[in-house]
């Protein structure tokens, strides 16, 4: 579903993305981890591309990500913020329907009804008519979510999505998360929750001097790390 090939990604003279390759396969749930400034961040950027590669190829659906149809990508490959990124201007419910409406995906009506059912998912359709400031955080982040899924993505992209989270909250977004990913949804996530990683990704990947340095499944990843760095990395998180 994902492929890039040789991604580079240099901000002048610091090289961040040195040389990255993989392939996401349809329901992959991927776990990114590293150091921090490993360039985590910059790769998720890159794949939909918030940031342009210095070079190298990010292929999505069989075709080549660039600024061409670049909504409809984004549209497909959702992606999740750590500071959730709501509009706080616009209520739940139009924050869930505007990207849609725009890119004439759905009429506004089909939208609103989207909205309401995802948010009746989660729990939370009695906030369809509240504004952002008014939520929690945990509630924001289920929002985001929900945004994003309003799209029909094919996949998403989470970057830290629990880490600016009260510890109470962080339970129900990963559960979200969770259940989305036992849906089939193909992910890619940073995250520092090595307990999700452990029980919901298929493969975890570390990064490391701006390449893919280990490529696992969970249990081989935590159980007989064989890279140094990351057996350091290791003994810091868990
Ligand atoms: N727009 C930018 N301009 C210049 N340097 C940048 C830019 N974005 C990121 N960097 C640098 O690139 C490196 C990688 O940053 P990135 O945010 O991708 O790391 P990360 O692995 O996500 O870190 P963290 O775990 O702290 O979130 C850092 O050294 C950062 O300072
Ligand atoms: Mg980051």
């Amino acid at each position: 579903m994902i492929e890039v090939k040789h991604l580079k990604k240099q901000f002048g003279g610091l090289t961040v993305l040195r040389d990255v390759n993989l392939t996401v396969n349809k329901g992959d749930v991927v776990v990114l981890v590293g150091p921090s400034g490993c360039g985590k961040s910059t790769f998720l950027r890159c794949l939909n591309r918030l940031e342009e590669p210095t070079s190298g190829e990010v292929l999505f659906m069989g075709q080549p990500v660039n600024d061409k149809d670049i909504d409809k990508v984004r549209a497909k490959m959702g992606m999740v913020f750590q500071h959730f990124n709501l509009f706080p201007h616009l209520t739940v419910k139009k924050n869930i329907t505007l990207a849609p409406v725009k890119l004439g995906l759905m009429k506004q009506e089909e939208a609103d009804a989207r909205a309401l059912e995802l948010l009746g998912r989660i729990g939370l359709a009695d906030k369809a008519d509240t504004y952002p400031n008014m939520l929690s955080g945990g509630q924001k982040q289920r929002i985001a979510i929900v945004r994003a899924l309003a799209m029909n993505p094919e996949a998403l992209l989470f970057d830290e999505p629990t880490s600016a989270l009260d510890p109470e909250m962080v339970g129900e977004v990963l559960e979200l998360m969770k259940e989305l990913a036992q849906s089939g949804m193909t992910m890619v996530c940073v995250t520092h929750e090595m307990g999700f990683a452990r029980e919901v990704a298929n493969r975890i990947i570390f990064i490391d001097e701006g390449e893919v340095k280990v490529d696992k499944p969970p249990k081989e990843f935590f159980e007989n790390p064989e890279n140094e760095r990351l057996r350091s990395f290791l003994s810091k998180v868990l």
